[in-house]
This record gives structure tokens, sequence and C-alpha cells, in this order.
């Protein structure tokens, strides 16, 4: 039986425990760059004591960003103020890891607070909004350019070459965001996927642009370390992508290296009716790490330590990622280690809190990755 607070191995990283920060949009960074906030905000999970730390989707171009205010790798200007929030994270005792994205048509889109749909360049938006075709998401999006086969390729490259800059940033996992209605899911489903050459039709072909970013991640990311991908499940919709093909996909992206799938639902279409409630897609955890033999990360509406452990003791998962409870409480680990009755180590500074017998905490044994990781520079060629 496995526990919320049972350390988990992937490849040559080991987890001090099985609560992850879901990557969680800051609209916080100008020109993509990590500032105060991206430090405070993901440091302050890792004191709280996630295993691992990941951040917001990052993205991979320019005109990839959901907003202008996004978190952007795109170059290498970018590494020095990421590796700050990385030392930090993994002086706690977590790990950092990063969530590479594409925003397709959803692009150039406001922060929520601060409006909805579009934004004209005369308030550093942009016109170049790229999807599979030609299909806009919903009344007040920009309406998409549809990729050729050379931007496709060189979206592939582009994810190759982010993650060789966070592997210098010291971030050990990646995570590919093909979920929520991005330009990775975009390509995944029929409804948002119109194209008639290789990378639309057959499942094969929609999901040929995801398997080759894996394949150029794989080839640009050490071998020694983890490599998540996030997936919606299910677009909870009659004729979309739906959670058979999740799970074929799951057991060929297995095939190309995917550590782990993190299994989310929806955002592909405005009108979907998504049963939320709590853990309401748990289920897909379940049944894509029961057929496709793959760990898998449960989120969604998890927010009680109970519920938490009770997933991964009846092996629905072998991870709970959450986003919102982590926000209202980012010392959720530490509160959930004391309900639970389990032991877990907490920051010397604030050892005279925690409960008798807790352990100082240490940094995260990285292993043999750091050599690995200065050997890993090359991007690969298209
Ligand atoms: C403020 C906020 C920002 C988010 N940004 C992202 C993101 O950058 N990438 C992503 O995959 N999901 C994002 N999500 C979705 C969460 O990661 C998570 O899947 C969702 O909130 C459900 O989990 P929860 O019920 O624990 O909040 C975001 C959610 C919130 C609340």
């Amino acid at each position: 039986m496995t526990h919320l607070f049972d350390p988990l191995a992937i490849r040559d990283i080991t987890f001090a425990n099985r609560v992850f920060v879901s990557p969680m949009c800051e609209y916080s960074s100008t020109d993509g760059f990590a500032s105060d906030w991206h430090f405070v905000h993901l440091g302050s999970r890792a004191v709280g004591g996630a295993g691992l730390v990941l951040t917001e989707a990052t993205a991979v171009v320019p005109e990839g960003r959901i907003s202008p205010q996004d978190l952007g790798i795109w170059k290498d200007d970018h590494i020095e103020q990421l590796a700050r929030v990385v030392r930090f994270i993994h002086e706690q005792g977590s790990v950092a890891g990063m969530q590479l994205a594409h925003a397709g048509r959803k692009a150039s889109t406001y922060a929520p607070w601060a409006g909805h749909g579009t934004v004209p360049e005369s308030e550093g938006g942009w016109k170049n909004v790229v999807a599979p075709s030609a299909v806009a998401f919903a009344d007040g999006y920009p309406m998409p350019r549809e990729l050729s086969i050379e931007g496709i390729q060189n979206v592939v490259s582009a994810f190759a070459a982010a993650a060789r800059r966070a592997c210098e940033a010291g971030f050990r996992v990646i995570e590919v965001h093909a979920a929520h209605g991005y330009l990775l899911h975009e390509f995944l489903s029929p409804l948002s996927n119109q194209r008639t050459d290789a990378y639309g039709g057959s499942f094969e072909n929609r999901t040929r642009i995801l398997r080759e970013i894996v394949a150029a991640v794989r080839g640009s990311w050490p071998e020694g370390a983890p490599l998540f991908v996030r997936i919606s499940a299910t677009d909870w919709i009659e004729g979309g992508w739906d959670i058979q093909q999740s799970v074929e996909l799951a057991r060929q992206l297995k095939e190309l290296g995917t550590d782990l799938i993190d299994c989310s639902s929806g955002g592909n279409v405005p009108h979907a009716k998504v049963p939320v409630g709590a853990g309401y897609q748990t289920q897909f955890a379940e049944q894509i790490r029961r057929e496709a033999e793959i760990l898998t990360g449960a989120v969604g509406m998890i927010t009680s330590p109970v519920q938490a452990e009770h997933i991964l003791v009846t092996g629905q998962a072998d991870a709970v990622i959450i986003a919102r409870e982590l926000l209202r409480d980012p010392y959720w680990p530490l509160r959930a280690a004391r309900e639970l009755g389990q032991p877990i180590s907490w920051p010397v500074q604030y050892l005279r809190a925690a409960p008798e017998g807790s352990q100082a905490r240490v940094p995260v044994d990285l292993k043999n990755l750091e050599s690995c990781f200065e050997e890993q520079h090359a991007i690969p060629e298209r």
C-alpha cells in the first residue's frame, strides 16, 4: 500500500512524498521573466513540504503565451532568474519541475482579473495566434492561423530547446502541457483539429505532434530525469477526445520515455458539461494507470488529507497533484502529515513549531544528475 508521505522514485530522482504542486499561471511576468512573485509563490510551497513544485505553463515561444504576463523559457536570458527559484526549492528538500506549454488558439488573452478574450496589440497582445486549424475557441477569442508543416516542426524544436534551458536552470522534471484546450490538446481533439495532412484525421495523425515533442524533449533532457505529460483525458463531449484514446496515447507516450501521465480533463470547448465535484477526474488517473500500466497523477478537487491518502492507498494514482487547496494553504503537506500521523521533515527554522520528533529538512538528493546535466546541451537539429 502506498501512502501520501511515502517517497516516490522515478529514474534518478526521489520525491520526498506524493504531494505535487499543480501548475498554476500567475500572470506575473514581464517578457517571460520569472519575478519575485514566482520566487515567493513557488518557494512557499517548497517550504510547505510538497514533494514536487511545478511551475505554471511556461511558454516555449512568445506567441505561445496565454497572456502577455505569462512565464516563458524561449530565450537563454530567462535561465538566470529561474535558476534562483530552482535553487531555493531544492534547498527545501522539494524537486523543481517546469511545465512547458504553447497556448495555441487560446493565446494572447487577458489575465482572468484583467478582462476576457483577446488582448489587442496596443495592450501587449499579438496577432500571430496559431492552431491546428482556423477554428476559434469561442466568441471573443482570436481566429487562429493554421500551422504549416514547417510551423509544426518549429514548435517541436521549441519544446526541445526549452527543455534544454530548463535543464540549465536546474529543473529536474519536465511536464509537457497537452491539456486544457491549448495547442497540443487542440491537435489531439477532432473538435479543434480539422487538418487533412499527416497531423490531422486519424488517431495516429492527431497524436503525431505530441509524440514528436515527447521524443524531442526526451532527446534534449537527461536520461535520469523524469518526464511527465499532462492530458485532458476527455473533452466531456460526444465526438471529442475521450478516455479510450487517452489510454492508447498513454501507452504510446510510455514507449517514448514518458514516466507519468497527469490526468486532467476538459478545456477545449466552452460548452462542455463537466461534472465538477470532489475528485471528479481521479477515475481517469485510475483507468490510465491500470490499462496503460504507467504512473499517474490525480488532479482536480483534491482538498483533504484523508481524500488524498485514500486515492493512493486504493491504488488510483501514484501522486496527488493539488492546485487551489495549495493556494489556500501553502503548508498543506505539513498539515496533512500531522492529521494523518505520518512523519515529515520541517524547515529547520520552523522546527520549534513541528510535532515532537520531526526531522530537519535536508536539500533534495539529486544523486549523480549534476554531471549528467552538464553534458546535456545539444538542441536536436531539425
Ligand atoms: C490560478 C490557476 C492557474 C492555473 N494554471 C494552470 C497552468 O498553468 N497549467 C495547467 O496545466 N493547469 C493550470 N491550472 C489548473 C490546475 O493546475 C488544476 O488542474 C485545477 O485547478 C484543478 O485542480 P484543483 O481542484 O486542485 O484546483 C490552473 C488553476 C488555477 C486555479
